[in-house]
């Protein structure tokens, strides 16, 4: 019988290898069966403890954020409470104001197209100066000094000014100034000149309509205007030499005029008006005749 002898010695590992790659079965020959074991229980309680630490971690991080919400909510309870306190305190109020999806002052808040179309007219009244006479609880005073550089807002009713100076404050807003005045009196020089005016819902509530919009003319270039007017069928006075309609008027309402009568000009006559200013061009924004509260205008006179 044939007898294979070598003088070459193999070390167990070499030996081990050799045998792997000539059977081909390097996987099929278990390592040692107890020390796998071992290996297998050291390395499952290590992670048992892996992630019993995740675990424990995960949950202090989870009881961490529930602290947080419920300390935001209360935060927002309490933000809550002191801002429907202070505005009940300033109230009633005319204004709606939205904060932080709440709705303080009023309940409801209309949105009107008038800034849109008034900074849409007017250009340079973007980081210019601008005039808001009537400027009741400030609520578009404070919206037009986003885009302005300066607002002046001008109103008779202090208590309305008050307001208007609690939402300035609470905003931080300072590009604007209030000043409580009688616009039916004051020539509006002591204010300056300004890029534009602003002038909704004041118009109709003046008895001398044209002076007012002259003492305007003489300070701004520009004037945007959201007014009432008389329809020709109703039953027409003069007054300033314009044709138009008397309306009597409540100085109670804090929205109304301070005389017992305002006069609405005719449209025409308005623009006759406007002309006869100095406002040489003249654009109607929105012609209202059916509003609720009567026929209405939204006008861009401009001296350009
Ligand atoms: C109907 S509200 C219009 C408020 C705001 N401009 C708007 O359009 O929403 C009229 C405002 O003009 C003010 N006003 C009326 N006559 C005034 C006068 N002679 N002098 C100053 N303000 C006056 C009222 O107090 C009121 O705030």
């Amino acid at each position: 019988m044939p007898r294979l002898t070598t003088s070459k010695s193999f070390s167990v590992g070499k030996l081990k290898a050799f045998l792997r790659l000539d059977a081909g079965l390097s996987r099929d020959i278990p390592p040692d069966p107890w020390r796998t074991v071992q290996r297998l229980v050291g390395g499952l309680h290590n992670a048992r403890r892996t992630s019993q630490k995740r675990a424990k971690r995960i949950a202090a991080l989870k009881s961490e954020i529930e602290e947080l919400k419920s300390a935001r909510a209360e935060e927002r309870r309490l933000r809550h409470y002191l801002l429907r306190d202070a505005f009940d305190r300033r109230g009633p109020w005319i204004t709606g104001v939205r904060i932080d999806g709440e709705i303080y002052g009023r309940a409801t808040r209309h949105t009107s197209p008038r800034l849109k179309e008034f900074f849409q007219a007017f250009p340079e009244a973007s980081r210019g100066r601008v005039l808001e006479p009537g400027s009741l609880e400030g609520a578009m005073t404070l919206e037009l000094a986003k885009r302005a550089r300066e607002v002046v807002g001008l109103e008779a009713r202090r208590q309305s000014v008050q307001r208007a100076e609690f939402l300035r404050g609470l905003f931080g807003v300072e590009n604007v100034t209030f000043h409580i005045t009688n616009l039916e009196e004051d020539d509006l020089s002591s204010y300056g000149t300004f890029d534009a005016i602003f002038c909704c819902g004041l118009l109709y509530h003046l008895p001398y309509p044209r002076s007012f919009v002259e003492r305007m003319a003489a300070i701004s270039p520009n004037l945007y205007l959201d007014t009432q007017y008389a329809r020709t069928e109703w039953e027409l006075a003069e007054r300033e030499g314009l044709q138009g309609w008397v309306r009597k008027e409540n100085p109670e309402d804090p929205q109304s005029g301070l005389s017992g009568t305002a006069f609405w000009p005719t449209l025409e006559e308005l623009y006759r008006l406007l002309s006869e200013s100095g406002y040489g061009a003249i654009e109607t924004l929105a012609l209202l005749p059916d509003n609720r509260h009567g026929p209405r205008v939204h006008i861009a006179a401009s001296r350009r």
